[in-house]
């Protein structure tokens, strides 16, 4: 299969977002049916990358537009084929990512043609810590499957990784999904496992989760904790208690993922809330506070400007000195309690938490978040 590269600036441009987005939405139509997809808005801040990695988006184009070609049938069990030359048009993998890219493999080479996109690989390298490892995200158009793409795709990113010296290459794949399957077929081990939650029509529940924060509330408060909500950039004063508050996150299990831990600064804060906002992204957070002022705690969730209805949550957590206090409880139900007078067009909230986390899935359930599905880490060793 020929293979051309190029490297776009980053942010991406605003047409290789409409891309990524509308492969997304294929994806997301077929592999996830009933939910919507990611909106444009979070599509560009996902691609945008922050000061701890850097990314590269390997992009698998066609050009001419992909023949009608029968699914090739299945291999025997456990018999994992070698990749076979493909039987359609020449596919153009074209990788793209930002200013300061890294070196590329020799065997990739610079163009600027762009055919149908049929597929892509994000890699993310991490650069402060966890250097042994690259984050990818695949996708294949549902049209555009069991050609041996997917396949062309992860072995760009391993040449790619290994030339930058990582060891493992980290995804998510749905249980009992294609990805699972396909996963497996290229050798990649489970990790761990994730549960997703969702909470539905959250303005439904508002007097729920008031009544939840109250009697979190009541506890906290009596120990000198305090909330205070921020929408948008952290005020000055907390910026750096938030950012090192942030290494809580560190204490999350993550199965048998080889993770170190992460250090976070006002620099990458302040990095990462630019990109949200340039992407018309909203961030809210939930801190909670000490009496000396510290930060304590604090809960994140992102929702899309362009789809209003979708939010996202991201980190919760609380420092180990201040646990036992009912503050994780109040910081997500003052959370919603706030969403559902904010957003009033939110339809759903969605949260992803490692299926050995007892404590956070327990704060989840009390609030009324439903399981819906597993997804599993996959590490594939190159
Ligand atoms: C998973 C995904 C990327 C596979 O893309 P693809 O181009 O169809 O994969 P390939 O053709 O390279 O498949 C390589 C091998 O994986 C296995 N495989 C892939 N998809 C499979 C499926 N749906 N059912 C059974 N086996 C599958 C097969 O062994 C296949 O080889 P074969 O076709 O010669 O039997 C695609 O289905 C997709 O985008 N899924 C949604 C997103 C996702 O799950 N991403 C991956 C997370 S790890």
């Amino acid at each position: 299969m020929p293979v051309t590269t190029r490297w776009t600036p980053s942010p991406p441009e605003a047409i290789e977002v409409e891309r990524v987005f509308a492969l997304g939405a294929a994806v997301t139509a077929t592999d996830l049916p009933g939910d919507r997809p990611l909106p444009r808005s979070l599509v560009r801040a996902f691609l945008t990358p922050s000061p701890r990695e850097r990314m590269v988006l390997v992009l698998a184009e066609v050009s001419p537009a992909l023949p009608a070609q029968a699914p090739a049938a299945p291999s025997p069990p456990g018999e994992v084929r070698a990749p076979a030359p493909p039987a359609h048009a020449p596919a153009t993998l074209a990788p793209l990512g930002e200013a300061e890219a890294p070196p590329l493999p020799s065997s990739l080479r610079a163009s600027a043609s762009a055919g149908e996109l049929v597929g892509m690989v994000v890699i993310g390298l991490p650069t402060k810590d966890n250097r042994h490892l690259a984050w990818l995200e695949v996708q294949v158009h549902p049209g555009a499957r069991r050609r041996g793409i997917g396949q062309a795709l992860v072995e760009e990113a391993a040449s790619l990784a290994r030339a930058e010296g990582r060891r493992e290459l980290v995804a998510h794949a749905l249980v009992g999904g294609a990805g699972d399957v396909f996963a497996t077929a290229l050798g990649a081990s489970v990790a761990s496992t994730e549960a997703e939650g969702r909470i539905d029509e959250p303005v439904s529940q508002l007097r729920h989760w008031e009544e939840l924060a109250a009697s979190a509330r009541r506890v906290a408060a009596r120990a000198g904790f305090a909330l205070e909500r921020v929408e948008g950039p952290c005020p000055a004063h907390l910026a750096a208690s938030l950012a090192q508050a942030k290494s809580g996150m560190n204490d999350a299990p993550t199965g048998a993922l080889d993770l170190e831990p992460r250090s976070t600064d006002v620099a990458e804060l302040r990095a990462v809330e630019a990109s949200y906002a340039a992407a018309g992204v909203r961030q809210y957070r939930v801190l909670a506070r000490r009496s000396d002022g510290q930060v304590a705690g604090y809960t994140e969730l992102l929702v899309g400007g362009d789809d209003p209805g979708l939010g996202r949550q991201e980190d919760t957590t609380v420092l180990a000195g201040s646990r036992g206090h009912r503050l994780g409880l109040w910081l997500k139900a003052e959370m919603l309690v706030w969403l559902a007078a904010a957003e009033p067009g939110l339809r759903v909230i969605q949260t992803w938490n490692d299926v050995t986390n007892a404590h956070m899935l327990g704060v989840n359930d009390l609030l009324g978040s439903r399981r819906v599905r597993e997804w599993q880490t996959r590490v594939l060793e190159i």
